[in-house]
């Protein structure tokens, strides 16, 4: 089996850039002989808040001549952290998890081989408490205890813990500690090799506790170092995994017209980002 693996296209109407090297991530895609695709989240520029968005990247990849397998991120869905009151209104939440079913269909999905289990999850619900929460993690439970003998595949949005000392674990870019534990509680019986995940639009792979750890690069924009640490590779593409038997490989794709933008310079994307440029601007740091 061979699957094409996208992350972060943040598409929307008015993000012609990042719109454009989804397109070339899409013809690479459509003429790689991939069986199918997954993305893994971010799939708008601002779902969360912006229906408009949501149903113009729905539009986007239900053009795709192979069948993509959709996992929310942030921008799709809110936001994994609750409690904070100030972060509240970038949460998840029930209505915004029903307008992602809506558009992208399942939130979690499995796709399997005779060796191996591939099980795509919804990372913006880990540690919210939600029922969604409880339901998802019972279904991991079941679909575990039904591929018992097989290899596991995780797939999600988030990377699930840092992997090397000194990096901040916090819940913005990774897994929330406790709902981490309570996945590699189920998943330890379990013969689990490699965990894929985007969201940092960086490209990293780590091996750690014999888990392979495959960070996704995204096919839209890299983020400065001004304002975010550099703990993998910055560039855009895409990844192919294939599965021969109990074997798998991943295959970074960097397409040739694929620009690497800046997101610092996507101002008419992101105008919020302006206030942050300016001060970095003067202090020298960009
Ligand atoms: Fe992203
Ligand atoms: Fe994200």
């Amino acid at each position: 089996m061979k699957l094409a693996i996208v992350s972060d296209t943040h598409l929307a109407q008015r993000a012609a850039a990042f719109n454009e090297n989804w397109q070339s991530a899409q013809t690479w895609i459509d003429t790689s002989g991939a069986d199918a695709a997954i993305h893994l989240g971010d799939i708008s520029a601002d779902g969360d808040d912006d229906p408009a968005s949501l149903e113009f990247a729905a539009a986007v990849l239900s053009r795709s001549a192979i069948h993509v397998h959709a996992l929310p991120g942030n921008h799709d869905l809110g936001d994994n952290s609750r409690e904070a009151t100030a972060a509240e209104a970038h949460s998840i939440n029930d209505a915004r998890l029903q307008r992602y079913r809506e558009h992208f269909g399942a939130d979690r999905w499995s796709l399997t081989t005779p060796h191996w289990l591939l099980l795509g999850i919804n990372a913006q619900l880990l540690g919210t408490g939600m029922d969604e929460e409880h339901a998802q993690f019972a279904w991991i439970e079941e679909q575990l205890h039904a591929h018992a003998e097989m290899q596991v595949g995780l797939m999600l949005h988030k990377p699930l813990l840092p992997l090397a000392p000194g990096e901040l674990d916090e819940s913005e870019r990774y897994v929330p500690p406790a709902a981490r534990q309570r996945l590699l509680d189920l998943l330890r019986t379990h013969a689990l090799r490699f965990v894929v995940s985007g969201h940092t639009h960086q490209s990293r792979r780590q091996r750690l506790d014999g888990i392979e750890h495959v960070w996704v690069p995204s096919t839209s924009f890299c983020i400065p170092d001004a304002i975010q640490p550099r703990l993998g590779e910055k560039i855009v593409g895409l990844m192919q995994l294939t599965l021969k038997d109990a074997e798998y490989r991943f295959d970074t794709i960097l397409p040739d017209a694929m620009r690497r933008c800046n997101l610092l310079d996507q101002l008419d994307i992101y105008p919020q980002l302006a206030g942050i440029k300016q001060r970095l601007g003067a202090a020298g740091e960009l």
